[in-house]
């Protein structure tokens, strides 16, 4: 049996998103974005639902820190809504805005909790959506502003800072399949976004170091990985994992560790991949201190010519447990994911800053209690993956469950509960789950009670 025990420093966290929780999108002086426009357009959404309510965390943020507390984490991950601070994206300022984060910050620290805030987490303010959004190229600078204000108004209290939080599904679910926000399905807009998020994220970083933020806080990204694993040993299949994974997994890591795109995106977009100047290319690579990796599943492709433009077919594992989200449970390629990002970009410090799983929970409590054994399985068996890939010499310094609350799974609506924590959405009450209890013991125990 294995003894599973993490270090004395490691960071337990949960994680959220603006949108997904706060509700009150517009209140207090805030401007629309991309999202509430998104979900305010008949047939985007499940149920056309919006997150105009969501969990209503803009005021319970309170109630919502002294769960976290009372499950025992030291950290939480949340990110900041771009339009609360600039409604319109650039210029006027709402004083508003900057002091609900504030506020919610002071909390935190008031409970010993760190907090790890990510700027960009898919809601754009609509009025920049209108001049291009990240099609533009003046957007790195339109978000620099931002960041720069954010740095100014709490770098004195937050140590972790996140440019963007998964910039692939930025771009491939906002300009290349439609099913996010904006909705565009554009193969020639995909890669100008894709270039522009990793423009506005390199230049953020590089203008972190001259902020007084700097002195007390550390900067890095967000990305989400998927192993790809090939359905058979044809050279199809293989060459059709190795698109997969250039499209998912190095699209934008290597650019930030490496300073270049991988070649297969030619392959992959054809014409539409464009020239990039050099120039971009130094700014986009700057040193960060730190990586966040959201890791959910894997993926077993194989080749399929007409499945344009990565000619690779996703092949279901029906041997394994699937989530709600059709995700097959797969913790083994956690740790050999971990691995992989430590040999290829020369090991740096990780935090795991999304993991978790959709499962069907009712909707009411039954007896006050909800019972969610295949989510507690689920984190039982990442946490286990997650401590391999540490006693593997992989530099992981915490983890961040998804998520603290069920909430508001963008195009899925509310249909799908990740939360460790249980919200009826009729009267916003809040249970901790079985899955939220037993988070709670591997922190309590520092990881022994996996050995179990
Ligand atoms: C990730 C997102 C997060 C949530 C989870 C389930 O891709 O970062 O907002 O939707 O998936």
């Amino acid at each position: 049996m294995t003894n599973y025990s993490f270090p004395q420093d490691f960071v337990w966290g949960t994680a959220t998103s603006a949108y997904q929780i706060e509700g009150s999108p517009t209140a207090d002086g805030a401007g629309r974005s991309i999202w509430h426009r998104f979900s305010h357009t008949p047939g985007n959404t499940w149920l056309d639902q919006t997150g105009d309510i969501a969990c209503d965390h803009y005021r319970r943020y309170k109630d919502d820190v002294a769960i976290m507390a009372e499950l025992g984490t030291n950290a939480y991950r949340f990110s900041i809504s771009w339009p609360r601070i600039f409604p319109q994206g650039i210029g006027n300022l709402n004083q508003k805005g900057i002091d609900f984060y504030s506020r919610l910050v002071d909390e935190l620290l008031a409970r010993n909790i760190k907090p790890n805030a990510t700027l960009y987490h898919w809601d754009l303010p609509e009025a920049l959506d209108d001049r291009g959004g990240w099609l533009n190229r003046d957007i790195a600078d339109w978000f620099c502003d931002y960041a720069v204000t954010m740095w100014g108004a709490l770098g004195d209290r937050v140590e972790m800072w996140s440019t963007l939080n998964e910039p692939w599904v930025v771009t491939d679910g906002g300009y290349l399949s439609g099913v996010l926000a904006p909705g565009h399905a554009n193969l020639f807009e995909a890669p100008i976004a894709t270039h522009n998020l990793l423009r506005a994220h390199g230049m953020a970083v590089e203008q972190f170091r001259s902020t007084a933020a700097s002195q007390r806080g550390k900067i890095g990204i967000t990305v989400n990985l998927e192993p790809k694993y090939p359905a058979t040993d044809s050279p199809e299949d293989l060459d059709a994992v190795r698109r997969a994974d250039a499209y998912m997994n190095r699209q934008y890591l290597d650019p930030v560790f490496r300073g270049h795109y991988p070649e297969e995106l030619r392959e992959i977009f054809g014409e539409a991949w464009p020239e990039w100047p050099d120039e971009d290319m130094r700014l986009i690579k700057q040193p960060i201190d730190f990586l966040g990796i959201n890791y959910y599943t894997r993926k077993v492709e194989r080749f399929h010519p007409d499945m344009l433009p990565l000619r690779t077919k996703h092949v279901p594992q029906p041997q394994h447990i699937q989530t709600e989200t059709h995700w097959e449970v797969f913790p083994e390629a956690l740790t050999r994911l971990l691995e992989w990002v430590t040999e290829r970009y020369g090991r740096p410090p990780i935090y795991i800053t999304e993991n978790g799983a959709a499962f069907y929970d009712p909707p009411h409590t039954i007896d006050g209690k909800i019972d969610d054994p295949l989510r507690v399985d689920y984190y039982r068996q990442h946490l286990r993956a997650a401590h391999d890939a540490l006693a593997k010499g992989v530099d992981l310094r915490g983890y961040y469950a998804w998520s603290l609350l069920d909430n508001y799974e963008w195009s899925l609506g509310y249909s799908k509960r990740f939360g460790i924590v249980h919200v009826d959405y009729s009267t916003q009450q809040r249970t901790i789950k079985s899955s939220g209890r037993f988070y709670s013991s591997v922190i309590a125990s520092k990881g022994a009670v996996l050995g179990g």
